[in-house]
């Protein structure tokens, strides 16, 4: 297992545009600056869906909170690349007494987040690039935190998309090594089915190359192959519009052939 070299050259530099603060203003939020908010609607005039799309990634992450905790019994969830802990995010819908562990690269959002967390218990925030897992799994506060415990919820929702192939396939043979037999590791394969031809798609791309964080856009099929040897539960992939239970009709038919069946792409729960 090599490993790979981190592709979050723009993430501290707050001239520059940041995708995760782009994305809080998407959501709504007020943790972000002009340059953010200049280039969030410039993807905004290109597909005034990418609003509703991400929430919609929120929304399902809620839903896997929810699942992992009171129907799966979880008692921690690790979570990678976790953007802003505002209202809509794991923390807020767990049973008390879950140990919440979100981290992110940006060292902006980190600093946000951990203001935003100050007074909830069971809940941390590290700096961390999520290509290097053994950053936050072996940092020694989660060790500390985590103890010999290793049958946990590992997150990776909402960031696939920023990360190469390489990356993609260190982490997820990281994590089955890492993690006990019947731990959980849920993977989002961000934009997977979007038309990559699409020429609104191919526009939204480019911005976000410019800002320095380049996309890149797979089928669920290559997605399947790089999440070896993890597998998904019986109910495999789901788009993130049935996950939700999003109606087609909420969107424009432009959009419907930008986004595809998929929506934002297709979730999984996978198990060891
Ligand atoms: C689209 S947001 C997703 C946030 C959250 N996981 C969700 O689904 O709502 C992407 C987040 O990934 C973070 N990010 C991007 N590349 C990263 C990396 N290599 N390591 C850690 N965080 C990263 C960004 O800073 C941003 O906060």
């Amino acid at each position: 297992m090599s490993q790979p070299q981190p592709n979050v050259e723009s993430i501290a530099d707050t001239t520059k545009p940041n995708a995760g603060r782009m994305y809080d203003y998407f959501l709504g939020g007020n943790h972000n600056f002009e340059i953010d908010r200049q280039a969030a609607e410039q993807v905004k005039k290109l597909t005034p869906f990418a609003t509703k799309a991400v929430r919609l990634q929120r929304w399902c992450l809620q839903d896997i909170a929810e699942r992992l905790t009171t129907d799966l019994g979880f008692d921690i969830i690790i979570d990678f690349a976790s953007g802003l802990p505002t209202q809509d995010h794991i923390h807020q819908v767990v049973p008390a007494g879950t140990t919440v562990i979100y981290s992110d690269a940006d060292p902006i959002t980190v600093a946000y987040g951990r203001e935003i967390l100050k007074d909830v218990p069971n809940t941390y925030y590290f700096q961390v690039d999520c290509s290097r897992p053994e950053k936050l799994l072996g940092h020694p506060e989660v060790i500390k935190i985590v103890q010999e415990n290793r049958k946990v919820a590992l997150v990776y929702w909402g960031v696939s998309a920023f990360l190469t192939e390489e990356v993609i396939k260190y982490i997820s043979q990281y994590l089955y090594k890492w993690a006990s037999p019947e731990s959980y590791f849920v993977f989002q394969a961000q934009l997977a089915g979007f038309d990559p031809n699409d020429p609104a798609l191919i526009n939204i791309l480019k911005v976000y190359k410019q800002i320095g964080t380049p996309m890149y856009i797979r089928s669920l099929e290559e997605y399947q192959q790089m999440i070896s040897p993890w597998h998904p539960d019986k109910k495999g992939f789901i788009s993130l519009l049935d996950w939700h239970g999003l109606d087609q009709s909420e969107m424009s038919k432009e959009e419907q052939n930008v986004f595809g069946p998929g929506g934002v792409g297709y979730g999984a729960y996978l198990v060891k």
